[in-house]
């Protein structure tokens, strides 16, 4: 590091301790002179070598779908109920956050291949913002499912991601847990052939990770033998009749003690879809189990990840 950047890095470190009040600079340089940030600092930079596994392996992925992220052969349609009923085709715009983060949307945004905003009234200055959507988790996201919520030691567990898509989760639990097994459900045929292709690429340990091109609703034989089971919100995907009988499917099948996590709570989901009294009593809430490590994240951009327990 050169001098200049010393001076740099000091310039950012006063500005982000003159936000602080006395009791909270006092905690921080406590924990500077304990010097136990070290070991924290050690930590940082193994999961930042994970994450660069991930970043590889999106970069592959932009290779072989479309910019969109969204395939020919599917059926995507904005829901009609709940937090996303009011995304259309017009005001709403998917980019996928496993392929794109944040500051890559700005990038993209800048040279011009993501527009922002949509005309409400041509060839005037009244425009609207468009809605982003993504239909993958964000790698942020996936460390702190990984990293936080879920226990550390997940070596006999099987972890099952329900509509597994473009892979996002299965890479997320191969680099940043120990799971033993880890299994994704698609029912689009293109897309379990991308998983395949990523996972023969870069030589994934196939007796760890495999792919199933099914119906969820198929497979109960998956679903009662996995121990965390993962689910992204399904609303573009599935209409309400079929978005309900997978609840109840869910909730026939998937054994006590496991372990459930979800980006949209499960009382939102469930009352959006007007069932929540049959349904919610099976499951509890639960305290993520790694509360150590959330000094990794940014917590409110993890806000909207639940942890349940199937009682
Ligand atoms: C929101 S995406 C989730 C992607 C991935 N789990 C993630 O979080 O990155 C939902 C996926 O579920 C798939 N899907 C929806 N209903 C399904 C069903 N009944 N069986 C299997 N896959 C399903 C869709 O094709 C879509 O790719």
């Amino acid at each position: 590091m050169s001098e200049d950047s010393v001076v740099s890095t000091k310039f950012r470190v006063l500005e982000l301790f003159a936000e602080l009040n006395d009791f909270e600079l006092d905690s921080i340089e406590q924990w500077i002179c304990s010097r136990s940030y070290k070991k924290e600092l050690e930590t940082k930079k193994l999961m930042q070598i994970s994450e660069r596994c991930l970043v590889k392996i999106g970069e592959t992925i932009k290779e072989i779908v479309p910019f969109e992220a969204e395939m020919p052969s599917e059926t995507i349609i904005p829901p009609t109920v709940g937090d996303q009923a009011d995304c259309n085709t017009v005001n709403t715009c998917h980019v996928d956050e496993f392929l794109y983060d944040q500051d890559e949307v700005v990038d993209l945004v800048k040279v011009g291949k993501l527009k922002k905003h949509y005309c409400l009234d041509c060839n005037s200055r009244n425009v609207q913002e468009l809605t982003l959507i993504s239909h993958s988790m964000s790698r942020q996201s996936l460390q702190y499912i990984f990293k936080v919520l879920l226990p550390s030691d997940l070596e006999d567990k099987q972890i099952l991601d329900v509509g597994s898509r473009l892979g996002a989760v299965l890479y997320g639990a191969y680099y940043f847990s120990n799971a033993g097994t880890i299994v994704g459900i698609e029912m689009n045929k293109e897309f379990c052939d991308v998983q395949n292709r990523i996972i023969s690429q870069y030589s994934l340990d196939n007796n760890r990770i495999k792919v199933i091109n099914s119906d969820v609703l198929e497979r109960s034989d998956v679903v009662q033998s996995a121990d965390v089971i993962i689910i992204n919100v399904l609303d573009f995907f599935v209409d309400i009749e079929k978005h309900k009988e997978m609840w109840r499917f869910f909730k026939k099948y998937i054994k006590k003690g496991s372990y459930l996590v979800c980006n949209r709570s499960m009382a939102d989901t469930l009352s959006y879809l007007d069932m929540s009294e049959e349904s919610l009593n099976w499951i509890s809430i639960c305290r993520p189990s790694q509360l150590e490590n959330e000094i990794f994240f940014d917590i409110e951009d993890c806000s909207e990840l639940f942890l349940y327990t199937v009682n």
